[in-house]
């Protein structure tokens, strides 16, 4: 029999990709197409889901004929998303109803606060392990029946459905209206203990069960792909963040991994029973194979990292190309005092306030594009910073090694300020497409392309590593200084 691959489809927030994988987990082709950014007001954030799906198809076509693999030579299909941007479209047409709205999107700030009423942030944290915030899918999913003319009726008769992108992608793929625990629990609409959608949360939020997907496990055969690769089963869903833990093989409790792109998230493998944090964070699902019992999570998510350096590039002009911001930040040896707390969508964890807005404090006469440039690096580092403190007060566990993977990891001296930050060691691994690889091992697994996740962990190779060179004094000092400037960003808005 000729060569077997697994392909992964990432659909993500800036981009779709597709990506072929051999048994030893490594890549042996990728094709990748970006799509618009919609903002039709300032904090809204859209996307067609259209156009995803088409770029997909192209995608994956794409990514095998680049290596003259043919459709017969893939095992499986396993899907990786973006999270909780929501799109809700026609059972009969399949047309989307609105444009999809994204993760990023605040639009939602009122009705969130509205939804929690007197009970504030925390109602539904202890079914769903989520604050009420804008970031997630339920009241986007709330918002589009109260705002598209008619779609209320619709939702009622069955007409239309919702998905986050991992849905709406199987439903493309497969016709089947699917999802799995680990996009479920970004919608806050799923009760984190049985697994299933929650009947109290959805009457407190006017959302109609009918549009609904089914739940199912994060490996499993969904369905057979149609189109290119027709007959191929699609058999994994995961989350991009939760798909980076499993392709990071953080399969004991107390794994963590941090995902360095748009946003950065950070997020620690807790074992088979969900824990409350006392600390902010979010409490979350990290994976179910088939059967076997659910792994949980606590996640750390902060909403801007390589975005900021997207927005130097793209709003400010400060650099011509993303990886230039390492360049001009080596110009310096400090920040010469300056800080960016980049609050673009408020501030996610640990503060979870909808109404900051992003500031840089400590301008003097003295801070040239070179010190802006380092505290953009800085800005993603202590971000980590703080959500590391929240995970260590939650397990009880001083983190002392992060796995890290993502687009912003290429950054030699981003990685070496991450540890001085975090006084920890920072290691990445050879295969730095985590996300891809999670979704590849979950759909390999689940149609036995690899027997079992042992074979997966030593498939793991460490490829860099860097240890802290900071002075402890001097770490307090810019953590101080760094804390006072989130103090300016938070309830900005009245
Ligand atoms: O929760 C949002 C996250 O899943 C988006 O990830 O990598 O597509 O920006 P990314």
């Amino acid at each position: 029999m000729s060569q077997q691959y697994v392909a992964a489809i990432d659909q993500g927030t800036t981009s779709s990709r597709c990506i072929l994988f051999d048994r030893d987990g490594r890549i042996v082709s990728v094709d990748q197409r970006e799509h618009r950014q919609i903002f039709p007001q300032p904090g809204w954030v859209e996307h067609d889901a259209m156009e995803i799906w088409a770029n997909v198809e192209v995608v994956v076509k794409n990514a095998l004929q680049k290596s003259d693999i043919t459709p017969d030579q893939v095992a499986a299909i396993g899907i990786t998303n973006q999270r909780e941007t929501t799109v809700v479209w026609d059972r009969e047409t399949g047309e989307p109803v609105h444009n999809a709205i994204v993760w990023q999107d605040t639009r939602t700030g009122d009705l969130a606060r509205e939804l929690g009423g007197d009970q504030g942030q925390d109602r539904f944290r202890e079914t769903c392990g989520l604050p009420l915030a804008t970031y997630f899918s339920g009241p986007k999913l709330r918002w589009l029946l109260d705002n598209v003319e008619g779609l209320r009726g619709r939702a009622e008769r069955g007409e239309v459905l919702f998905g986050t992108m991992d849905t709406w992608i199987i439903w493309k793929l497969t016709g089947r209206h699917v999802t799995d625990v680990t996009n479920a629990s970004r919608t806050m609409l799923m009760n984190l203990h049985t697994l299933e959608w929650d009947n109290g949360v959805l009457e407190a939020m006017d959302i109609p069960a009918a549009v609904l997907p089914e739940i199912r496990s994060s490996s499993e055969v969904y369905g057979q792909a149609r189109g290119y690769l027709a007959g191929t089963p699609v058999a994994s869903s995961l989350g991009d963040q939760h798909a980076a833990l499993f392709g990071q093989t953080c399969f004991d409790p107390g794994d963590v991994k941090g995902t360095y792109g748009t946003g950065t998230f950070l997020v620690m493998n807790t074992g088979t029973e969900p824990v409350t944090s006392q600390n902010g964070l979010l409490t979350t699902l990290g994976y179910k194979l088939g059967d076997e019992p659910a792994v949980y999570a606590l996640e750390g998510s902060i909403a801007v990292t390589g975005s900021l350096v997207q927005w130097l590039r793209d709003n400010l002009g400060l650099i011509a190309s993303a990886p230039e911001i390492e360049t001009l930040a080596r110009t310096v040896e400090d920040n010469g005092g300056c800080y960016i707390v980049p609050a673009f969508s408020g501030l996610f964890a640990p503060h979870w306030d909808s109404d900051a807005r992003g500031v840089i404090a400590g301008l003097t006469g003295y801070v040239n594009k070179g010190h802006i440039a380092r505290a953009v690096l800085e800005a993603s580092a202590w971000q980590t910073r703080e959500v590391v403190d929240a995970m260590n007060a939650d397990s009880q566990i001083d983190l002392t090694s992060l796995k890290v993977d993502g687009g912003m990891t290429a950054d030699n001296l981003l990685m070496q300020i991450l540890s001085d930050v975090l006084d920890a060691e920072v290691v990445r691994p050879m295969v730095a497409e985590t996300t891809c690889l999670g979704a590849a091992y979950a759909a390999g697994l689940a149609v036995g392309y690899w027997p079992d996740v042992e074979t997966l962990r030593a498939n793991w190779h460490k490829a860099a590593e860097w240890t802290p060179k900071m002075d402890a004094d001097v770490r307090d000092r810019e953590y101080h200084n760094w804390k006072k400037a989130v103090r300016r960003t938070l309830d900005w808005v009245e």
